[in-house]
């Protein structure tokens, strides 16, 4: 049978799940003296990170860890945010550090991130916490949406062992380190990797053989229903923001992949918002949760 409806991936019901374990960890590092902390570092106004940085700063109060939000003019100089990223290395209270993405033009955003120290390096950005994933040593920090993506499909019982996973982008924070990640030898990878781009050839032959696709090409809607076969698992990391006169707002926002007409195909599904988003946040609250386990 064809067009049964996809089944839909709660993004937030799972993450509530994230939530309840991280208040258990958390209770047991505050018996023991410690508060997980967290900075976030903001360098300018661009909408779109200021309200993910509002967002972290909300989850980070909602399960009581400690939140520094810093908001920086975008005229901060390279120098300045050096310094700002020294001192909260040199911060016992931090665990985590977080330079929201992007930051102007004039930083060198690299070399902001070879300056965290890569223990309190939540993004997994440093080289050294890429090292670790490449490598398989689970003391590093994953990023995390590739985390976020794999918690979905494991909490959603979908078999990622052995299975063809094709990945759509080919990112530093998604598309790499997702590759890197469910590729790797142990129960909750071991699938079979493709990551496919803009200058991939034969883009839809490849998608069409995926028994899961994960979309992080950042176009919206980019992925189709000729791109998928019957039964195809389907996450769609994108967020986009497209023009929308009939929305308050003026814009809405929608996914790397044609929902209406690839969730007709699929198995299951992630809608855009609701799916990746909220979980990306659960990981980064995760991460400093390890943060400060590993600081002990
Ligand atoms: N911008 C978009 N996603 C991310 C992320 O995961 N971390 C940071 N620091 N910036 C981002």
């Amino acid at each position: 049978m064809t067009n049964t409806m996809a089944k839909l991936i709660d993004g937030r019901a799972i993450a509530e799940k994230v939530y309840v374990d991280l208040r258990r960890e958390i209770a047991e590092l505050k018996a023991k003296g410690v508060t997980p902390g967290l900075a976030v570092i903001l360098v300018g106004d661009n909408p779109a990170s200021r309200a993910y940085v509002r967002s972290k700063d909300k989850m980070c109060r909602e399960l009581g860890l400690h939140s520094v939000k810093l908001e920086l003019q975008a005229s901060t100089t390279q120098a300045e945010l050096l310094g700002r990223v020294e001192e909260l290395n040199r911060d016992p209270g931090i665990h985590g550090i977080l330079v929201q993405s992007p930051p102007p033009e004039h930083i060198d955003e690299a070399a902001i991130v070879r300056a965290l120290d890569p223990r309190k390096d939540v993004d997994g950005f440093h080289p050294a916490n890429v090292a670790k994933l490449v490598l398989e040593d689970s003391s590093g920090f994953v990023p995390c949406t590739p985390l976020g993506v794999q918690r979905l499909l494991l909490e959603s019982d979908i078999d990622i062992n052995g299975a063809h996973v094709v990945v759509l982008g080919r990112s530093m924070i998604v598309g790499k380190p997702l590759a890197l990640l469910l590729m790797q030898k142990n129960k909750n990878g071991n699938a079979t990797v493709t990551v496919v781009h803009s200058h991939s050839r034969e883009l839809a032959n490849i998608t069409r053989s995926a028994d899961i696709i994960i979309a992080a090409i950042g176009r919206a809607e980019f992925l189709k229903a000729d791109h998928v076969r019957e039964g195809v698992v389907v996450i769609d990391v994108g967020i986009n923001r497209v023009e929308d006169q009939a929305s308050e707002r003026g814009y809405r926002l929608v996914g790397d992949v044609a929902f209406d007409e690839v969730s007709k195909k699929a198995s299951a599904i992630t809608p855009v918002p609701g799916g990746v988003g909220p979980m990306t946040i659960a990981m980064l609250m995760a991460n400093t949760v390890k943060a400060a386990r590993q600081s002990l």
